[in-house]
């Protein structure tokens, strides 16, 4: 494999899960990681194992101005970030019988309007360098709605659709805009569902789909295949035979 095509990269949501394994990845690479996430301690923990290549940079995607603030004090240390994966994200099954509008407003701070505010502090440095590559993770449960998505889907579908709108406007600036739609993967935020989740993945098997997909720099990068294929097909069919599915392979699980 060539060595990869970034110095540095920039993880939010590095202190678990996805964010976490991509983070070991990249730093078996030999790129520099920036660990950003709440959990100072947990990203402490990711250092260590990072064979001095990974840095910790805590804050919470939901304070405004934090995002500016911590990816200068990133490049002013390690110098321009030609990488970053947003990753930081919340999980809160929908139940109808207990509707919560602040859990509604707390995923679309943290996963919607989190990943803006990186956006919109990464952006005028990469445009000015003509270079740079963003990741955006959101989820095949932003493809359409389901059952006990409501709360958490919404916000993945805003970020497939700002993904697709950042990459058109991007044509032409260097700078590359990347969707990773990761189907379901074992971590801290999966360990609440009581329902079968098809094609579970290990976080480090996740890991290696995304740098690989990153590296290609195609827009999507969807795994397992098996899986994101059939959600896309089920997405074509019209509502009537869309909602009987769902409702005969979704619903009752
Ligand atoms: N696991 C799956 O099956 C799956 C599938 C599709 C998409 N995804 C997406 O993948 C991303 C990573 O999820 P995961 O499964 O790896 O879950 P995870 O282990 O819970 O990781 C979530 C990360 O987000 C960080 N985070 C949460 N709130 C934050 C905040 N306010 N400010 C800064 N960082 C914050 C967490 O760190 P702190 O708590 O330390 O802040 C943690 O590092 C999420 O966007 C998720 O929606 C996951």
């Amino acid at each position: 494999m060539p060595p990869p095509p970034w110095k540095t990269a920039w993880i939010v949501g590095a202190s678990s899960g996805i964010g976490r394994a991509v983070a070991l990845r990249l730093a078996r690479d030999g790129v520099r990681v920036a660990a950003s996430a709440r959990d100072a301690a947990a990203l402490e923990d990711l250092a260590a194992e990072g064979g001095g290549l990974i840095t910790v940079h805590p804050f919470d995607v939901t304070e405004d101005g934090a995002a500016t603030r911590v990816l200068g004090e990133i490049e002013a240390t390690l110098g321009p970030v030609d990488l970053a994966i947003l990753s930081a994200g919340i999980w809160e099954p929908f139940r109808p019988d207990d509707i919560r509008v602040d859990a509604f407003a707390d995923s679309i701070a943290v996963n919607y309007l989190g990943a803006v505010s990186c956006i919109a502090a990464l952006l005028p440095g990469m445009r000015g360098r003509n270079a740079g590559q963003i990741a955006i993770v959101a989820s095949v449960a932003g493809y359409f709605g389901l059952p006990k998505s409501a709360t958490y889907g919404p916000t993945k579908a805003a970020l497939i659709n700002l993904a697709e709108s950042l990459r058109t406007e991007m044509d032409g600036s260097g700078v590359a805009v990347s969707l990773v739609n990761p189907g379901f993967v074992a971590t801290r935020l999966t360990e609440k569902n009581s329902f079968p989740m098809p094609f579970l993945m290990q976080p480090d098997a996740a890991a290696e789909r995304i740098v690989k997909g990153l590296r290609s720099r195609r827009f999507e990068v969807a795994f397992p295949r098996r899986f994101t294929w059939g959600m896309k097909f089920l997405g074509t069919f019209p509502y009537p035979v869309f909602f009987w599915i769902v409702r005969k392979f979704v619903s009752r699980r």
